[in-house]
């Protein structure tokens, strides 16, 4: 019998690459990112997969063959993949708005939407929306990316009770995760200053970890967590 297949979007650094490290033993992991040069510190153990989630027609290709190469085995998908471009909303371009409302919110939804056709004919499977705490807090220089955040907190809330009112025998759970700073590249170009007083916020003075976001991650995908379903689910410290 195949390993139960889980697709892990942005899997090549950061938390997407904790999560996929971590799940990787019992799980079969489809790894997704911008292109096969950014994925490689996988071995043959993951399968990859590269689309640039901001063009419409490699997004559609790219749900195209998660449903007619990996329906049978698919039990969970991770919507990793994001992006943040911080600045004054007068001085945010277009084409960075854009970038952001395709990235984080427009792909997430179009991915859930092909998982939840997978889903619906097994009646189970998983989908956790990785948002962020300025969803709902609100951050001053992230309006459009706490937008598109808070956006997918509403999406997997409502998702989560449309499979529900669709399968009388529900198995599916839809929930999404809000991670407060998280040490990785996003986090890293955040100038030291700023830094220290974010720090201040936290009780613990230190930055989470992408492998303690990997660690909620898997039991969330656990049986132990069957009953966590539409949550949104806060790692940040403390510091909200
Ligand atoms: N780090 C934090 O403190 C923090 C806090 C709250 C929420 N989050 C959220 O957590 C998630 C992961 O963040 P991270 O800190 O691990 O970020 P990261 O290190 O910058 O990694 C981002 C991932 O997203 C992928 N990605 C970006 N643009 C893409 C595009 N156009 N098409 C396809 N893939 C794309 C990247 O792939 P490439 O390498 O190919 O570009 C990369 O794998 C994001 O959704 C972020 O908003 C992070």
């Amino acid at each position: 019998m195949n390993k139960p297949k889980i697709l892990v979007t942005g899997a090549s650094k950061g938390i997407g690459l904790a999560i996929a490290n971590q799940l990787k033993s019992n799980f079969q992991i489809l790894a997704h990112a911008s292109s096969l040069e950014s994925l490689h510190p996988f071995g043959d153990d993951v399968e990859l997969i590269a689309a640039d989630l901001s063009d419409p027609i490699q997004l559609q290709n790219f749900c195209k063959e998660l449903k007619s190469k990996h329906s049978e085995d698919l039990v969970a998908v991770i919507n990793n993949a994001g992006l943040t471009f911080d600045k004054p909303i007068i001085f945010q371009s277009e084409k960075d708005i854009d970038l952001m409302m395709a990235v984080n919110l427009k792909a997430p939804i179009m991915i859930s939407k092909t998982a939840m056709k997978i889903f619906s004919v097994k009646g189970k499977g998983t989908i956790i929306n990785i948002s962020s705490c300025v969803a709902q807090t609100g951050n001053a220089f992230q309006a459009v990316y706490s937008a598109t955040k808070a956006g997918l907190i509403a999406f997997s809330k409502s998702l989560a009770k449309e499979s529900g009112a669709i399968n009388s025998d529900n198995q599916i759970r839809v929930l999404s995760v809000a991670p407060g700073l998280i040490e990785t590249a996003m986090t890293n170009r955040i100038p030291e200053k700023e830094m220290q007083k974010y720090l201040e916020f936290v009780p613990a003075h230190r930055l989470g970890k992408a492998e303690e976001m990997a660690a909620l991650v898997e039991f969330l995908l656990s049986d132990k967590a069957a009953y966590i379903n539409g949550s949104c689910i806060d790692m940040n410290g403390g510091m909200f």
